[in-house]
This record gives structure tokens, C-alpha cells and sequence, in this order.
């Protein structure tokens, strides 16, 4: 039986027109330019307009992922959209984005594994495409999280913006070797006794409040760069490959300390890591697919690269996925 592998055809972003600089907070915020920029390596982020919506955003990247691919919104099989968002408690926002793109058949659900989603609804598309479920599908990670900010709370209001990015994953023949392209092997990991670390304070069954973000950052930080170079090491091994054999690593842009403690952990230079946090702050399930979007419209992806995207998030949840260009 010849293995099917998923690989990426098209991928597209959005992000909303507001650009909110590091010196915008320090005008009523007791914080700086300086400050935020150094412990995190943020210059400024996108907040979504008033009536703009995470599926708005969602919508908008998936076009554009499906414009790059050349794919007819008809071709797509499933949607899966990453989120930690949503605009209603439900339905799902992967539904909303089907309708929005008039897609009429086919499957779409979210999944919530907050800045670690992208890469666990890879992971499950790829599975998903591997079990003969769906061809073609709408791998999306899309965020508002300036909704869920305590904009009294300097510690985490600085750190997240809004955005939205996508990919059509498309079942292709492989060989069954690590030269194939596509999904080449995924590592996904949770612990549930680390809540506390990284949480939103309210909820429908708790309370009926959409709630706010609160962080232990010193914390998260702590177990990040740790996780995140272990889950990719473990892809790498499932692959049987090794870091060296890398040539982009695509990681969830929540501060440029964390991804560079992570690349020297693995061993590999910066001029190999895409970075965007500068510019779009921490977009949780929407980093990643943000950043592959970006450098891909850059032309910084040549067909055959060993890409890893790695991420961390609630939960605590973390995981990888290696992927062949
Ligand atoms: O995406 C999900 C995963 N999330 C992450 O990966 C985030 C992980 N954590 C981090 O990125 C970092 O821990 C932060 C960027 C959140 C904080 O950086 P840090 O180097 O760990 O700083 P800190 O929390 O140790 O705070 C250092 C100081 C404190 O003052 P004292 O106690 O030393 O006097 C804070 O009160 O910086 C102060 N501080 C600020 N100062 C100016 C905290 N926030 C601010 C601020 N402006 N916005």
C-alpha cells in the first residue's frame, strides 16, 4: 500500500488593520518600550476592530490559504480551526468558517489546546488525512485574545495581539521514507496538574464569564524552553531524523528568549528560526500559522525543507510536528 502523506499546499494569513505599538501602553500603562521589547522581544501586535470577530479573521486567512493553494473552497473536506476564542460558546468556529466560505459538505470542529492548538489540529488533520477521512483540509489557528485581556495586569496585557493563519493540508502519495514530503511525524504532550500557571479565570460552567487571562510567566517560561526542545527532539526521533537534519524551525512566537534558548537547545542557529513575535505579539493558536504564512509569501520555504514547528501552551499542553516542504 503506498503511504499517504499530508502536505501542505497553500497557506495565507490575516491580521487586523490596528497596529498597536509597544508606546502605545506606555502612555497609560506602567510599563516601556524597553521593557517589553527586551523580555520579550514584542514591538507591537494587531487588535481586531470593534464587530470584528475571531471567525472574521479565520475566514479572511482561510481565502487566502486557498487562493495560494489554487483549491476551490468546494475541494475542502474538513475544517479544523484552533482556538481558545471563539465567538460563541458554540457552535464551533470552523462551522462558521465553512459557511462563510459557502463550503456545503465535508466536517468542521474546533479544537482547543490554546497556543499549542495549531499544532495539535495538524496533528489531527494529518490523522485524520492518514485514515482516508479527508483529502483536503483547512487546518486554521485564529485568535482574539485582546478580549480576554485584564488590561489592569501589565505582567500579561503587553504579551498577546489577535490574527488568524491557515493551511490546506492535501493528502499526496509518499513512499513511507523521511524524503517524502508532508506531515513526517507529530509529538503531542499534556499535564493538567500545571493549570494554574496559564489560565482564563472564568468559564461557561463555572460562572458564565468569558473571564481574563492570568500568568505565572516566570514559571511558564521555566518549563518552555525544557518542553518545547524535548517534543522536538521526540518528533524528530519518531522520523528518525535529527537536528541538524532541520532546515526551518517554525515556533510558536510567544517571546524571542524562549524560541532562542530553544533553537540553542536543539542546537541550531537563528538564521534557521522564522520570527514574527516582533510584529504580531503572542497570537496563541494563530502564531504558528501566522509565521509559516509569512515566510512563505516570502519565498523562504524551498520544496524539500525539513520544517519543525513547535509550541507551547495552557494546559500545560505542548507539542511538535515535522513536516517536509
Ligand atoms: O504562549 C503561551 C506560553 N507563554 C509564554 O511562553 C510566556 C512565558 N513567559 C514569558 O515570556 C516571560 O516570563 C514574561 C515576558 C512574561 C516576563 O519576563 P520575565 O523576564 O520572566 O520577567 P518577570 O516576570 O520575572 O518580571 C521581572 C520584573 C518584575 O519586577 P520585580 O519583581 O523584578 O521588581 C515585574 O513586576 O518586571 C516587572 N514587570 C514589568 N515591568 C514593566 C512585569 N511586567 C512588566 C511590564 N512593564 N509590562
Amino acid at each position: 500500500m503506498i503511504p499517504i502523506r499530508p502536505v501542505i499546499r497553500g497557506t495565507g494569513h490575516y491580521l487586523p488593520a490596528r497596529v498597536v505599538p509597544n508606546s502605545e501602553f506606555a502612555e497609560w500603562l506602567d510599563t516601556s518600550d524597553e521593557w517589553i521589547k527586551s523580555r520579550s522581544g514584542i514591538e507591537r501586535r494587531h487588535f481586531a476592530a470593534e464587530g470584528e470577530f475571531t471567525s472574521d479573521l479565520a475566514i479572511y486567512a482561510a481565502r487566502a490559504a486557498l487562493a495560494n493553494a489554487g483549491i476551490d473552497a468546494a475541494d475542502i473536506d474538513a475544517v479544523i480551526v484552533a482556538t481558545s476564542t471563539p465567538d460563541y460558546t458554540f457552535p464551533a468556529v470552523a462551522t462558521q468558517v465553512q459557511a462563510g466560505l459557502g463550503i456545503t459538505r465535508g466536517f468542521a470542529f474546533d479544537i482547543q489546546a490554546v497556543c499549542a492548538g495549531f499544532v495539535f489540529a495538524l496533528a489531527n488533520a494529518s490523522g485524520l488525512i492518514a485514515a482516508g477521512q479527508a483529502k483536503r483540509v483547512l487546518v486554521i489557528g485564529a485568535e482574539t485574545f485582546s478580549r480576554i485581556m485584564d488590561w489592569t495586569d501589565r505582567t500579561t496585557c503587553v504579551l498577546f495581539g489577535d490574527g488568524a493563519g491557515a493551511v490546506v493540508l492535501e493528502a499526496q502519495d509518499g513512499t513511507g521514507s523521511a524524503q517524502d514530503r508532508g506531515v513526517l511525524a507529530c509529538d503531542l504532550n499534556s499535564d493538567g496538574r500545571y493549570r494554574d500557571l496559564l489560565f482564563v479565570d472564568g468559564g461557561v460552567s463555572r460562572d458564565g464569564r468569558a473571564g481574563v487571562l492570568k500568568m505565572q510567566g516566570r514559571e511558564v517560561f521555566r518549563h518552555a524552553v525544557e518542553k518545547l526542545a524535548a517534543t522536538a527532539e521526540s518528533a524528530l526521533d519518531k522520523a528518525g531524523l535529527q537536528a541538524s537534519d532541520v532546515d526551518w524551525v517554525v515556533p510558536h512566537q510567544a517571546n524571542l528568549r524562549i524560541i532562542r534558548g530553544t533553537a540553542q537547545k536543539l542546537g541550531l542557529p537563528m538564521e534557521k528560526v522564522v520570527v514574527t513575535v516582533q510584529d504580531h505579539g503572542n497570537t496563541s493558536a494563530a502564531s504558528i500559522p501566522l509565521a509559516l504564512s509569512v515566510a512563505n509569501a516570502e519565498g523562504r520555504f524551498k520544496p524539500g525543507d525539513l520544517v519543525l514547528t513547535e509550541a507551547i501552551g495552557g494546559g500545560l499542553s505542548w507539542g511538535a510536528v515535522l513536516l517536509r516542504w
